[in-house]
């Protein structure tokens, strides 16, 4: 049985042997170097998806803001476990700890404007997702980032946040310009087929320290979600065992 509490690994538990003899835990690393592109909104929906999709999941707080922690106390603790990781030469430790206690997947949820942890979580991770709102100033952001995550050399996708629901032009040139200017740079950056689109929910549901689909399983963010962790979950072979998981997180 996996062991699904992780105590801050302030607390020795116990291993979880078949981690151990072979299952590769997975790491996906949410950089921005942005602020407010919505790192931790995607950090915190994705880890909660994965929760109610019951797998074993831990968020490393690797931002001093430490804003994913905040929401973990204001939810009392409850799953998905979220650790302090504020400094760069703690991170492979503390992945080592989360895989040897059972996590099958952890998400890095990193500070904007810190090089060294944004490339440290990077380098640790199976899979990077860089959050970006489809306008004009975070789309010329998304260069810096994306320079950094490619030299890396781990499979990188930019996710749209915070767009508006539909405006499919908006994202057509939105996702040209970002790919166009990818592959003139040479760096293999695409953009994901899933998005978090604008929606009071988002906000809302995680200054109450629960998700949107935790407040409205039945909505359309609680789709988008489903949506986001189905993706996610096949790009690092953890395939989704549910299709309707937001149901789950009722
Ligand atoms: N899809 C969305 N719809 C509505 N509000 C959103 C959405 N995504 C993020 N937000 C809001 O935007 C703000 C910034 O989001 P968030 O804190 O996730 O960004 P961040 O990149 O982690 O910021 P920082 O760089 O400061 O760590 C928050 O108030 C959040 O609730
Ligand atoms: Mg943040």
């Amino acid at each position: 049985m996996i062991n699904r509490s992780f105590n801050g690994f302030g607390q020795r538990a116990p291993v979880h042997t078949s981690t151990c003899a072979g299952t590769h835990m997975r790491t996906i690393a949410i950089v921005s170097q942005k602020g407010g592109a919505g790192k931790t909104t995607l950090a915190i929906h994705l880890a909660t998806a994965a929760t109610a999709d019951k797998r074993s999941v831990i968020v490393l707080d690797a931002d001093p803001q430490a804003t994913a922690s905040h929401w973990a106390t204001w939810r009392r603790n409850e799953e998905p476990e979220v650790v302090d990781c504020a400094s760069p030469s703690l991170l492979p430790r503390k992945l080592q700890q989360a895989a040897e206690l059972g996590a099958e997947l952890a998400i890095i949820d990193t500070p904007p404007h810190a090089d060294i942890m944004a490339r440290d979580a990077c380098k640790n991770a199976d899979l990077v997702l860089i959050p970006c709102r489809p306008q004009a100033f975070d789309l010329t952001a998304v260069e810096t980032t994306a320079g950094l995550v490619v030299a890396v050399g781990r499979p990188a996708f930019v996710i749209f946040m915070g767009g508006p629901q539909r405006a499919p032009t908006t994202y057509k040139e939105a996702r040209e310009l970002i790919e166009g200017a990818a592959d003139v740079a040479g760096l293999g950056l695409r953009v994901a087929p899933v998005m978090l689109t604008q929606r009071a929910i988002y906000h809302h549901s995680t200054a109450s320290g629960r998700t949107a689909p935790e407040i409205e399983p039945e909505g359309k963010a609680a789709e988008e979600v489903a949506a986001l962790w189905t993706w996610t979950s096949g790009q690092v072979n953890l395939s989704a065992r549910s299709r309707v998981n937001r149901k789950r997180a009722a």
